[in-house]
């Protein structure tokens, strides 16, 4: 099974991030074939930085390196070092209908908050559809705001092979990713960078001790009892923190006597300590530009070769760069 998804640089990775989707991808790289991208291509769609775009790309692929995405297993990539699919992306073009696109959410969604309707907006489900068509992917681990862009590639790859007649692209499927794991942000919402509400994975000690401290709790005075399941600040410990550990908390919140600081204390030193590992593998990467740069080189020459070879099925199937002898 060939497992694909692409994450776009639009910002520094947080907690929400982690626990929402990187941890689910990086399961998957032990028994399924994985490829990631970093989708720096769509983040254009957004990102009109350049450094900034360059930046947040480079991070991303420390940050999941770091977090154990392991390219000896998985192959990591930028999508930009592919143009294969560029080229894939114009052919499926041709076939994909105007209103299809205009049904989606997310496109909706993005022009309801400001940003211009240009075409890169408007055909970013017809980019997604060439990512993920171009390798003969199985699944597509998403979460489930992507679930529709899934069903748009479906229906494109579709109509591709109805007006060309074959099975040319091999149609995936999204695997929703298990969103139970839910992560509250500071203000008790769910954790998004556009609530502004995030606490950042790799965040400096002080700043991140500082975030925690701000997390919102109610006015239930230090000596009184409190409930540990309906805090902010204990269900983030959850994810931390062993059953054990987990159960000590509770305890302290329900006999009362233990201020939110204090909790907010323990949360910090969980947090600290579950990446702290991750945190010195990040600053080895980051010291070695070159092997990270290797690592994505290596990725992309992966993803080309099995890229390449679609492609051409598919410019086949269409007539395109048919030779004249
Ligand atoms: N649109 C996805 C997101 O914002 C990122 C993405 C780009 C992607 N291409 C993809 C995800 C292909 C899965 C497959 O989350």
């Amino acid at each position: 099974m060939r497992v694909l998804s692409g994450i776009q640089p639009t910002g520094r990775f947080h907690w929400g991030n982690y626990f929402g989707a990187i941890r689910q991808y990086i399961a998957l790289q032990d028994n399924e074939q994985a490829f990631y991208f970093i989708a720096d291509l769509h983040a254009l769609t957004t990102i009109r930085e350049p450094d900034k775009l360059a930046g947040f790309t480079r991070d991303a692929a420390l940050d999941l390196l770091a977090l154990g995405l392991d390219p000896t297993k998985a192959t990591l990539f930028r999508q930009s070092d592919v143009p294969e699919i560029c080229e894939l992306m114009w052919l499926l073009m041709t076939v994909t209908q105007h209103s299809l696109l205009e049904k989606c959410h997310a496109y909706k969604d993005k022009v309801a908050k400001g940003l211009a309707a240009d075409a890169g907006l408007f055909t970013y489900p017809v980019l997604m559809a060439a990512d993920i068509l171009l390798y003969d992917s199985d699944i597509v681990p998403v979460g489930q705001d992507q679930v529709q862009h899934i069903e748009v590639t479906r229906d494109i790859a579709q109509r591709f092979n109805a007006i060309f007649g074959g099975e040319f692209l091999h149609l995936p499927e999204a695997r929703v990713l298990d969103s139970s794991a839910k992560v509250l942000g500071l203000d008790g919402e769910k954790m998004s960078k556009s609530y502004g509400n995030t606490i950042e994975i790799f965040e400096d000690a002080r700043p991140l001790r500082k975030k925690i401290m701000s997390i919102k709790t109610d006015s239930t005075p230090v000596e009184a009892p409190k409930n540990p399941d309906t805090c902010t600040v204990f269900t983030l410990y959850k994810l931390f923190a062993t059953p054990e550990q987990q159960g000590e908390l509770a305890g302290k919140y329900r006999r009362g006597g233990m201020g939110y600081g204090e909790a907010k204390q323990a949360l910090y030193d969980a947090a600290w300590a579950y990446f702290e590992e991750a945190r010195v593998r990040r600053q080895q990467w980051a010291s070695q530009p070159e092997a990270l740069e290797n690592v994505l080189k290596a990725g992309a020459a992966k993803a080309r070769a099995k890229g390449r070879e679609v492609l051409q099925r598919v410019r086949e199937a269409c007539g395109i760069g048919r030779r004249l002898v």
